[in-house]
């Protein structure tokens, strides 16, 4: 349903035509050196040394989000128990005297702040569609109360929120946006974040970013079920080999323990009432062909044997590239058709730094749903922005550079009420996809007639990138 009158190609600047072939042919030099990623100046004292007080506390999706819940949080050294109370919440502040005890695991990492203790619980044999409160054990000290609810039994509408790529000057730059995306769409159940949530840069100082991304998101991480999955700037160059994730994801993050062998806690699936949300690592994919075939197969299984009326599918690098000079071909080789065979309703990525949107893209066909095929979003959330691939303003429904955003997901009955909102809170795209009676689905367009964002940086723009992401933290600005 393209509009081709009011969503057209817009015309483009003959410097970006002009950029486009010289980064083509490979002539222009890569984005300046980050000098510095977070808030933190060089020189300071980092404000995100673990201490007696719980920090980082996050809830993770499990394997069974009606009856369980993972909290994961970090304390220093000195605590050497996960230790949590869990009581069905209600209006009295006695909820102690009702308080279950509960301990589970405790990690150590010795990163840049120095030595922490990270800790993992599992409140279980949960009541569905409860609010419980909880808090976490410090040195001698509390969390505040923190209420979640427990997923229904069965198939229930709710809401989700999707982040693209964090990843830089995240406290200065992410923290509006996923603020102003609880405050759009406050009783959503879940987050997904569809990987770089921190930069990790070799040179960076990886600790104060994971900190920097735990400030922004706040209590927020704290009461909504988050499903994050690695993309490539959570796994670490090594010298010699192939990248490896980094050693804050798994001592940050808890994730069911339901994906193949190698890739566990990276890969893995969670149904919420009545939507199978999968994660994959396509990092992992793109570099060990082993990796990629092992999680096509192991969606296969997973796909197989789905009873869920809706299936998301996220992971970082994207199928259909949005962004100049990129291109994940052996995911369209080795995931698509997997993807299209099963029936997957929406695939939600990130890694291209700008905003794509549509469904059978390869072929330029989008906007003609043929009953089966996914609609593939790529989104940013954080600072960082590249330009476009020309050919996308045709090839699909919606894009966008230079544009921070957040999507709100509604999924009803007969329909996924999807919309992508600015930083600001303006709609800039939507879509239903309606599932029918006989099993097909369609989609309805509900773009609303605005431009496409274009690059409006008037002083930086190299190449593929329209904004390098950490150059917002100079202090002279
Ligand atoms: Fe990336």
């Amino acid at each position: 349903m393209t509009d081709s009158i009011l969503h057209g190609r817009p015309r483009r600047h003959l410097f970006t035509v002009v950029v486009m072939a010289l980064w083509a042919a490979g002539g222009l030099a890569t984005m300046p050196a980050i000098a510095q990623n977070t808030l933190v100046p060089e020189g300071e004292a980092s404000p995100y040394h673990a201490t007696a007080f719980p920090d980082r506390i996050v809830l993770t999706a499990t394997v069974d989000p009606a009856h369980a819940q993972t909290v994961n949080w970090r304390t220093r050294g000195s605590v050497d128990q996960a230790y949590a109370q869990l009581a069905e919440a209600t209006g009295s502040p006695g909820l102690h005297l009702n308080a279950k005890n509960v301990t589970g695991e405790t990690q150590k990492l010795d990163a840049h702040n120095g030595l922490a203790h990270h800790h993992h619980v599992t409140f279980t044999d949960l009541e569905p569609d409860t609010l419980y409160a909880y808090r976490v054990r410090g040195d001698n000290t509390w969390s505040e109360w923190f209420q979640f609810r427990t997923a229904k039994d069965d198939f229930s509408p709710h809401s989700a929120i999707y982040f693209g790529d964090a990843q830089n000057a995240v406290k200065s730059h992410f923290s509006r946006v996923i603020r102003e995306a609880y405050s759009t769409a406050p009783r959503a159940q879940v987050m997904v974040h569809a990987g770089d949530l921190v930069n990790s840069g070799a040179e960076d100082n990886h600790d104060d970013e994971w900190g920097e991304w735990f400030d922004a998101g706040s209590f927020i991480n704290s009461m909504l079920v988050n499903v994050a999955v690695a993309g490539n700037h959570e796994h670490l160059r090594q010298e010699n080999g192939p990248r490896i994730l980094v050693p804050q994801w798994p001592v940050h993050f808890r994730f069911p323990d339901n994906g193949p062998d190698p890739l566990k806690n990276t890969v893995y699936y969670m149904d919420y009432q009545g939507v199978r949300y999968i994660g994959l690592d396509s990092q992992q994919a793109l570099q060990d062909q082993t990796m990629l075939t092992l999680q096509a197969d192991w969606l296969r299984d997973v796909l197989s044997n789905n009873p869920n009326r809706w299936t998301v599918v996220s992971y970082h690098h994207p199928m259909f590239s949005v962004s100049l000079g990129r291109d994940n071909q052996p995911l369209r080789e080795h995931w698509q058709p997997v993807f299209d065979e099963f029936n997957v309703d929406l695939v939600l990525q990130g890694h291209d730094h700008s905003y794509g949107r549509g469904e059978n893209v390869a072929t330029g066909a989008s906007g003609q749903m043929n009953g089966a095929g996914p609609m593939y979003v790529v989104s940013v959330s954080g600072p960082k922005m590249y330009m476009l691939a020309e050919h996308n303003h045709d090839a699909m429904d919606r894009v966008g550079e230079d544009v921070q955003l957040f999507q709100v997901m509604e999924f009803q009955e007969d329909r996924i009420v999807y919309q992508a909102r600015t930083a600001t809170g303006e709609l800039y795209d939507a879509f239903d996809i309606e599932k029918l009676g006989d099993g097909s689905k369609r989609v309805i367009d509900r773009r609303p007639d605005t431009p496409t964002s274009l690059c409006s940086n008037p002083e930086e723009r190299t190449g593929s990138s329209c904004w390098g992401g950490s150059s917002f933290l100079r202090p002279e600005l």
